[in-house]
């Protein structure tokens, strides 16, 4: 790189002597200051097993740093850990966490004159954060994920943290008893490392290598492998010749990556939180991407992933059967995936997973596209009277397509899930729960608590759910979220009575409200917005938030 580094005007010259003096301080040596200054941007905490171990990874990525000429310097940024906030307050800085960490990593490496920086995640949000920060910043780049947890097992039953949620409404609705429940408390995350099935953290891992912005692979070993080491070598290595070769994030998450993420995310059933995800990234690399790109990609792809919650397998079982790549070389064979997407390594995709060897595997959790496990996009978009402005369903973990039933309104997650517990939810019930979207909560939390509850009292197939707010990616059942506008500024969600009735279809990709038009306006002249007082951060994310078919994001307009 040369002088051309940014590192040099911080450091070189006699001017500079000061800032050497801080490295110094730490270690860097005169040979240190010729080289590429290299980040390592950790998403690193102890609170909870996603990203327990990031720091160690971070290590090896050093490693592969200075074996390609660079000089490293392990930064941190934050990790809310969405399943131990679940159902609480603390849940509503969950995606507020995801802006935080792209506007950390952008002060971390802006301000002390990096040449080049790689992101080590694992929890949901800190993921899309790393991402939306690569596409931000523009520099040279490399996202790590930290890998999945392994599943517990109870006798011959694998556990995942889905069974723990889905075990208290089992407990509440009298189908399991003290035993039961306590054994699944102590055998669902026997390990570290993210939560184990096809949920929003191993979704953005798998869409990663889909955008081209992590090493193919490197998503599905799980935490606890000596090959997320080699990884975490590798990524350090691919990051030093992405410096060389002047490959920029921006190069790679173009409009056909993305199209290859929405094509990923449709074929595996993921989160629903991904639309998210990549909507935000799209806004922050300058891409024009809406719901109805997501629309007209999910009715031309199957889901061929068998994985938890659509279907029985964990990450782990898609690792034995060859990760992503094998997922992904089934969609290019069938024509889905737009193979001259470049990647972080400076090759094609398509060239890429030519090269990449998957192990044949039969009676795993990945099917053919012509033949696959449903016939079905994972996730279908809704537009409606209800959702003018786009909802989504998850219909990849959803028994029943169509629904039509009578509306129980709530505006909170806790009022619904009293209801639960006391019975007073029944078949044919549409809960909706509003006034938790991005700026009405604020910050839109997950639901995962009142639909693992409805799911586990075996209510799945007979009770809708219908919010503002979003899901985890654990969660089952047909349930619609991020209905816009919201009802924190007036979405037709609001005006919701118990009594109504809505009608919910996943085919023809509608939801709507039967209700009298002039009955709708006349309730909205009686609706007036709730005031919401926040201080700090979530006051001001209320101020600055987009709506959820948006991304929900907080910078920009560019
Ligand atoms: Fe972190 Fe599930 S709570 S991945």
């Amino acid at each position: 790189m040369g002088d051309a580094k940014r590192s040099s005007a911080w450091y070189s010259g006699v001017d500079n002597l000061p800032h050497r003096v801080y490295l110094r301080a730490v270690g860097f040596t005169d040979a240190d200051f010729g080289k590429p200054l290299t980040a390592v941007v950790a998403a690193w905490s102890e609170a909870g097993p996603c990203n327990y171990h990031v720091l160690r990874l971070a290590d090896y990525v050093k490693d592969g740093v200075r074996e390609g000429g660079g000089a490293p310097l392990t930064v941190p940024t934050i990790v809310v850990n969405d399943g131990i906030n679940m159902g609480t307050e603390g849940m509503r800085y969950s995606l507020i966490s995801r802006e935080l960490i792209a506007d950390t990593i952008e002060a971390q490496v802006n301000s002390h004159g990096f040449d080049g920086w790689i992101g080590v995640g694992g929890c949901d949000k800190t993921q899309p954060g790393i991402i939306m920060a690569m596409v931000r910043l523009n520099m040279p780049s490399v996202y790590l994920y930290g890998g999945t947890g392994e599943g517990g097992y109870l006798g011959e039953r694998q556990l995942t943290v889905e069974d723990a949620f889905e075990a208290v409404g089992a407990y509440i609705a009298g189908k399991i008893g003290e035993e039961e429940l306590r054994l699944i408390e102590e055998l669902s995350f026997p390990t570290y490392g993210t939560c184990q099935g096809l949920f929003t953290a191993n979704t953005m891992a798998i869409i990663a290598e889909a955008l081209g912005v992590s090493l193919l692979g490197s998503a599905s070993p799980p935490a606890t492998s000596s090959r997320r080491a080699r990884y975490a070598v590798e990524s350090g290595r691919a990051l030093m010749r992405a410096m060389e070769l002047g490959i920029r994030p921006r190069d790679v998450v173009t409009y056909d990556a993305l199209y290859n993420a929405m094509v990923t995310l449709m074929a595996t059933a993921g989160s629903t939180n991904a639309i998210l995800h990549l909507l935000a990234i799209a806004h922050e690399a300058g891409v024009e991407l809406t719901l109805e790109d997501f629309d007209r990609v999910s009715r031309k792809v199957p889901v061929i992933a068998a994985l938890r919650p659509a279907g029985p397998f964990t990450m782990v079982d898609l690792d034995r059967a060859g990760g992503a790549p094998a997922i992904l070389r089934k969609l290019k064979s069938a024509g889905l995936l737009r193979e001259d997407a470049l990647t972080v390594t400076g090759e094609p995709i398509g060239k890429e997973l030519d090269r990449y060897s998957v192990p044949a595997v039969s009676g795993g959790p990945i099917y053919d596209v012509s033949s696959p496990y449903k016939p079905h996009a994972g996730i279908r978009i809704l537009w409606g009277n209800l959702a003018p402005e786009g909802a989504v369903l998850k219909v990849g973990a959803a028994d029943v397509c169509r629904f039509r039933g009578e509306a129980l309104a709530f505006d909170s997650e806790a009022e619904a899930f009293e209801a639960v517990k006391r019975g007073a939810v029944r078949p044919g019930n549409v809960v909706v729960i509003r006034y938790v979207g991005p700026k009405g909560a604020p910050g839109m939390p997950e639901m995962l608590k009142i639909t693992a509850a409805i799911v586990g009292a075996g209510l799945g197939s007979e009770v809708a759910l219908v919010t503002d707010g979003r899901f985890s990616g654990a969660t089952r059942g047909l349930m619609v979220g991020h209905v816009s506008p919201e009802a924190a500024v007036g979405g037709p969600i609001a005006l919701v009575e118990d009594g109504d009735t809505i009608l919910i279809d996943c085919e023809g990709g509608t939801i709507t409200i039967d209700v009298d038009r002039s009955v709708l306006e006349e309730r909205r002249s009686r609706w007036s917005p709730k005031p919401v007082e926040h201080r700090g951060l979530l006051g001001k994310y209320a101020r600055l938030v987009s709506q959820a078919s948006r991304g929900a994001v907080t910078s920009g307009p560019y």
